[in-house]
C-alpha cells in the first residue's frame, strides 16, 4: 500500500459513505483516473553525476507568487464535507508550506475566511450559466485578495452520476458550497439553473475574466496543444495540464502523455502546470523536467484533511517537498529550474500505436 492509499483509507474512516465516495468519484469506469498515476510512475529519470548537490533549491514562482517548491494545492470542491472548516484549516498549512492554495467555486468558505489563513490563493472560476452570478463572485475573489483566476474548462459531468451523492443533496452545512459568498437576495434572485455551469464556453471567457478583474487567468484542463493555442491566443496567463483528477473523461489520455506536445506549443510563451494523479517526489521532478512550471495536488490533500485536519494537510505538502528534495539529490539536479526533458525517460512505445501503461489495478 502506498502512502497514499493509507491517508485515503484513513479518510474514508472519517468520512460519510457518500463525502468518501464523492471525493474519490471517477469518471467512466475509472481507467483515467487509474492510468494518471502510472502514467507518472512510468517515467524514470537519467540521474547526473559529478554534481554539487550539497545545497538543492526549490523555490520559484508562479504567475509572479513566489513558493517554497513548486507543488501548489489544486482547487477542491467540498472541503467543508472533509472538515467543517474547510478551506481555514487547509489554507493555514498552505501558508505555513509557503505554497498557494486553489480555492473551488464550490468552497463553503467565504473569501474573507480563506484570506484571513495568510495563504495566496487562486480562485478556480466554474463560468455559470448566470455570467452576472460569476462576475459578482471573481470581483468579490479579487477584492478580497485573491492572486489568479483558474478558469476551468473541462465542465466534469461526474458521470454517470452516483445516486444519492451529488453534492446538492447532502446535508445544510454541505450545501453551502457555490453559494456562500453570495448573497441571500443573490441566491434569490437566481433562476433555477443560474448556479449551474454554462456549458456554452468560448475562449473569449478568458479576456472577459481578465478585464474583470485585472488579475492572471490560468485555464485549466487543457490537454492538446491546439487548445493550448486557443487559450493563449485568447490571453491566457497559464494554461494547465490537466485531466480533473481522472473526473471528466474516462477514456481520457493522461496528463503525462498531453503535457509534452503543450509545453512544446505554448512552453516558450505562459507557464504550463499540470495535475492529476501527481503522488510521489519523482512525479513532481518528471513534470518539472518535462517543462511544467508547478504541479498541483488534489485528493491527497483532501484525505489529509479529512484524516487529520490542518496537520493532515501539512504533513501531506511536508512529504512531498521533502520527498522532491531527496529525488532531486539523487538524479543529482541541484535547483528545480535546471531540470530539462533530457532528465526524463520515457517508457518505449509497446507498438506503434499504443502506448504503454502499467497494469491498472481494479
Ligand atoms: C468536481 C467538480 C465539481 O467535483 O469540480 O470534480
Amino acid at each position: 500500500m502506498t502512502w497514499v492509499e493509507d491517508l485515503h483509507r484513513r479518510a474514508d474512516e472519517q468520512l460519510p459513505d457518500y463525502v468518501a465516495e464523492y471525493f474519490a468519484t471517477a469518471a467512466g469506469h475509472g481507467q483515467c483516473r487509474r492510468e494518471g498515476t502510472a502514467a507518472w510512475e512510468a517515467l524514470r529519470l537519467r540521474p547526473s553525476v559529478l554534481r554539487d548537490t550539497s545545497r538543492v533549491s526549490t523555490a520559484t514562482t508562479v504567475l509572479g507568487t513566489p513558493v517554497s517548491f513548486p507543488v501548489l494545492v489544486a482547487p477542491m470542491a467540498q472541503q467543508v464535507a472533509a472538515r467543517p472548516e474547510g478551506e481555514v484549516l487547509t489554507g493555514r498549512a498552505v501558508a505555513g508550506a509557503g505554497t498557494v492554495l486553489g480555492v473551488s467555486t464550490n468552497t463553503g468558505v467565504t473569501f474573507a475566511d480563506v484570506a484571513a489563513t495568510g495563504a495566496p490563493w487562486w480562485y478556480q472560476v466554474y463560468v455559470m450559466q448566470d455570467r452576472s452570478l460569476t462576475r459578482l463572485l471573481v470581483e468579490r475573489a479579487a477584492a478580497a485578495g485573491a492572486c489568479a483566476l483558474v478558469l476551468t474548462v473541462d465542465t466534469t459531468a461526474l458521470a454517470p452520476a452516483l445516486p444519492g451523492v451529488e453534492p446538492t443533496e447532502w446535508p445544510d452545512t454541505y450545501r453551502r458550497a457555490r453559494v456562500v459568498n453570495l448573497t441571500e437576495a443573490e441566491r434569490a434572485a437566481a433562476g433555477p439553473h443560474a448556479l449551474r455551469s454554462a456549458e456554452d464556453l468560448t475562449p473569449d471567457a478568458i479576456g472577459w475574466l481578465r478585464e474583470l478583474t485585472g488579475l492572471p487567468v490560468a485555464v485549466k484542463g487543457v490537454l492538446t496543444a491546439r487548445d493550448a493555442r486557443r487559450c493563449v491566443d485568447a490571453g491566457a496567463d497559464a494554461v494547465i495540464v490537466s485531466t480533473h483528477g481522472g473526473r471528466r473523461l474516462g477514456t481520457s489520455i493522461t496528463s503525462a502523455r498531453a503535457l509534452p506536445e503543450v509545453v512544446a506549443e505554448v512552453g516558450g510563451e505562459v507557464e504550463v502546470h499540470v495535475d492529476s494523479g501527481v503522488r510521489e517526489g519523482s512525479h513532481v521532478v518528471a513534470a518539472l523536467a518535462m517543462g511544467a512550471r508547478a504541479v498541483h495536488v488534489g485528493r491527497p490533500v483532501m484525505w489529509g484533511l479529512a484524516a487529520d485536519g490542518q496537520a493532515g494537510v501539512a504533513a501531506v505538502l511536508e512529504r512531498l517537498r521533502a520527498d522532491l528534495v531527496t529525488t532531486l539529490r539523487q538524479a543529482g539536479v541541484p535547483d528545480v529550474a535546471q531540470l530539462r526533458p533530457a532528465d526524463v525517460a520515457h517508457p518505449e512505445p509497446a507498438h506503434p500505436t499504443g502506448y504503454p501503461f502499467a497494469p491498472s489495478h481494479p
